[in-house]
C-alpha cells in the first residue's frame, strides 16, 4: 500500500469568482484597494477609492486600513508607503513603473539642482522617492498651478520632471520655470493631425486634454485638466460628445457617469494602442487577487529617503 500525498495548494490558483474572493480578502486583511483611472475596468469597479494622483495620495494619507493595495504604478504605491511606513503596501505588478519617473535619474538631477543653487524644487508626483527626497514641494496635475501661485514672485523655481506640465503651469501662472526635460510616453503619442481630423469629423465634440500632452495638442483643447478634472468637466459640460486626450482607461468612468454621452479616445500617431499606458496595464484583477492572497509584491522605501521624501509630500497636502 502506498500512502497518497495530499496535493499542495497552488499559491497562484485563481478562483472563478474573483470579485467575491477579492472582497473577502479585503475584510480578512483590513485592506483598502486604491486605484487610478488608468487601470482596466474591472479593477476600477472593485476599488474602494478611485481617483487621480492627488486624490489617491490624500486617501493614502487618511486611511485606517492596515493594508493598502495600490492599483496604479510604482511611484504611487511608493508615495503611499512614504506616508504609511507601518502599513503593508502592495502593488499587483512590481514592473508597473512610469516613463516619466524614469526620465529623471537622481544623480543627473542632483547635478541639475546644483547648477541652480538659489532655486526651490517643485516636483510632479510622477517621480521616484529619491527625486522626492531632493525636492521642496511635490505637486500633481490638479494642484500644480495652485502650488506655484503660492510661491513668492522673487523665488526662482525648478519644475521637474515633466516639461509639458511645466510649460503649461508656466503659461497659467506667468512664472518663468526652469524645466527638467522629461515626458510621458503615453501623452506625447497623440497626433495633432489626427485630432484636427477628428474635430472636423465631429464638429460638435469638445476636445479635452491632460496637461502632460505636448503643446501642439494642448493648443487645440477646449478644456485642460487632471484626470479627475477631465471627468468632472465631461459630466458638467452641456456637450454630449468629447474627444479625450489622456489614457483611455478614464473613459470607463466618463461613460459610467454619463451613459448617454459619447467619448472618443484621442488617437496615437501610428494607429497603435500607444495611448494605453503599458505600465498601468500590467496590473490585472488576477494579479491584484494574488498580491492580496500572498501579501506580495510589497513596496518598501529606505528610511533615510522616506523621511526626506515625506516633507515635500506633506507640504503638498498642506498647500492643496
Ligand atoms: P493625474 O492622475 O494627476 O491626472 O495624472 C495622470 C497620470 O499620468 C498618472 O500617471
Ligand atoms: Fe507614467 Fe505616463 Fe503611464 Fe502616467 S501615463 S504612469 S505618466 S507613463
Amino acid at each position: 500500500m502506498f500512502a497518497t500525498a495530499t496535493p499542495k495548494a497552488n499559491p497562484n490558483e485563481i478562483p472563478s469568482d474573483l470579485f467575491g474572493a477579492i472582497n473577502k480578502l479585503k475584510k480578512e486583511l483590513n485592506a483598502v484597494v486604491l486605484a487610478h483611472y488608468y487601470q482596466e475596468a474591472d479593477i476600477q469597479d472593485i476599488a474602494d477609492y478611485l481617483g487621480d494622483s492627488l486624490g489617491l495620495s490624500q486617501q493614502a494619507a487618511s486611511t485606517n486600513a492596515e493594508v493598502i493595495v495600490f492599483a496604479g504604478v510604482h511611484f504611487m504605491a511608493e508615495t503611499a508607503k512614504i506616508l504609511n511606513p507601518d502599513k503593508l503596501v502592495l502593488l499587483p505588478d512590481l514592473e508597473a513603473g512610469c516613463s516619466l519617473a524614469d526620465s529623471c535619474p537622481p544623480e543627473e538631477f542632483k547635478a541639475f539642482k546644483a547648477a541652480h543653487p538659489d532655486h526651490i524644487v517643485i516636483s510632479y508626483i510622477n517621480c521616484s522617492a529619491e527625486i522626492k527626497a531632493l525636492s521642496d514641494i511635490i505637486c500633481t496635475s490638479s494642484n500644480a498651478v495652485k502650488i506655484v501661485n503660492q510661491i513668492p514672485e522673487d523665488q526662482p523655481i525648478i519644475f521637474a520632471p515633466d516639461r509639458n506640465l511645466g510649460r503649461y503651469v508656466s503659461e497659467q501662472t506667468g512664472r518663468d520655470l526652469v524645466l527638467w526635460q522629461g515626458s510621458c510616453i503615453v501623452h506625447e503619442t497623440f497626433s495633432e493631425k489626427r485630432i484636427i481630423e477628428l474635430k472636423v469629423e465631429h464638429s460638435t465634440a469638445e476636445f479635452i486634454a491632460h496637461p502632460e500632452c505636448e503643446p501642439t495638442v494642448l493648443r487645440h483643447a477646449d478644456f485642460i485638466g487632471s484626470t479627475t478634472a477631465l471627468l468632472n468637466y465631461s459630466q458638467q459640460s452641456q456637450s454630449d460628445k468629447f474627444i479625450v486626450a489622456t489614457e483611455p482607461g478614464i473613459i470607463h468612468q466618463m461613460q459610467k457617469a454619463a451613459p448617454d454621452k459619447h467619448f472618443i479616445p484621442a488617437p496615437a500617431m501610428d494607429n497603435c494602442a500607444c495611448n494605453e499606458c503599458p505600465y498601468m496595464r500590467l496590473n490585472t484583477l488576477e494579479k491584484l487577487y494574488l498580491a492580496m492572497k500572498n501579501k506580495t509584491p510589497e513596496i518598501d522605501v529606505p528610511e533615510d529617503i522616506r523621511l526626506r521624501a515625506l516633507k515635500p509630500i506633506q507640504r503638498m497636502l498642506e498647500m492643496s
